[in-house]
């Protein structure tokens, strides 16, 4: 073996050897709620809410509508999601926040299969569902409007 040759393996096993030593144990990132719930509110329930309700108070829709409702409905399902990650801090509290929080996600997702199979009628149902859901916290907690989906 050529002299350069010996010093670059040498380098590469010494590269080795610090790899493992070097890196520092890695820790998991952990779910961190960034923006306020006000900001979730208007900008993810609201406007999707208000768009569904729309959608769904007019005559039978063709495919792209039916996918568009499809994915508002989810966007309002993953809301529910980032409203889990941000409950109240009174501990007694915490509990009904995350129920209310998970009875919006599962009301859209449910609203999200029937717009995947382009069922009106459950469409509508779940869409008042979410309604309720919605509805149910701002009571629960004193805040936030009543929300009416279907109206204006
Ligand atoms: C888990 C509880 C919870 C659920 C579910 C929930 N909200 Fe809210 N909402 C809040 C809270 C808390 C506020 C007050 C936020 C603030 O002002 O800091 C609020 C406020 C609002 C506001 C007023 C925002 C403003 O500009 O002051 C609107 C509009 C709103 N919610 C719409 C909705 C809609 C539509 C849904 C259902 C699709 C919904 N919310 C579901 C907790 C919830």
């Amino acid at each position: 073996m050529s002299r350069i040759r010996v010093w670059a393996f040498a380098a590469l096993l010494f590269a080795g050897a610090l790899g493992p030593v070097q890196s520092q144990p890695r820790v998991a990132p952990k779910l961190e709620p960034v923006a306020e719930t006000k900001l979730l509110m208007e900008g993810l329930a609201e406007p999707n809410a208000r768009a569904l309700g729309k959608l769904l108070n007019g005559k039978p829709q063709g495919a792209e509508a039916w996918a568009f409702a499809r994915g508002q409905a989810l966007l309002l399902a993953e809301t529910g999601n980032l409203l889990l990650m941000r409950p109240p801090r009174a501990r007694a509290s915490q509990d009904a926040w995350s129920q209310h929080a998970a009875d919006l996600r599962d009301s859209a997702t449910a609203l999200a299969w029937a717009a995947a199979a382009k069922e009106m009628a459950q469409a509508r149902a779940a869409l008042a569902n979410v309604g309720n859901a919605c509805n149910r916290c701002h009571r629960a907690f004193g805040t936030g409007p009543r929300v009416d989906p279907f109206g204006e």
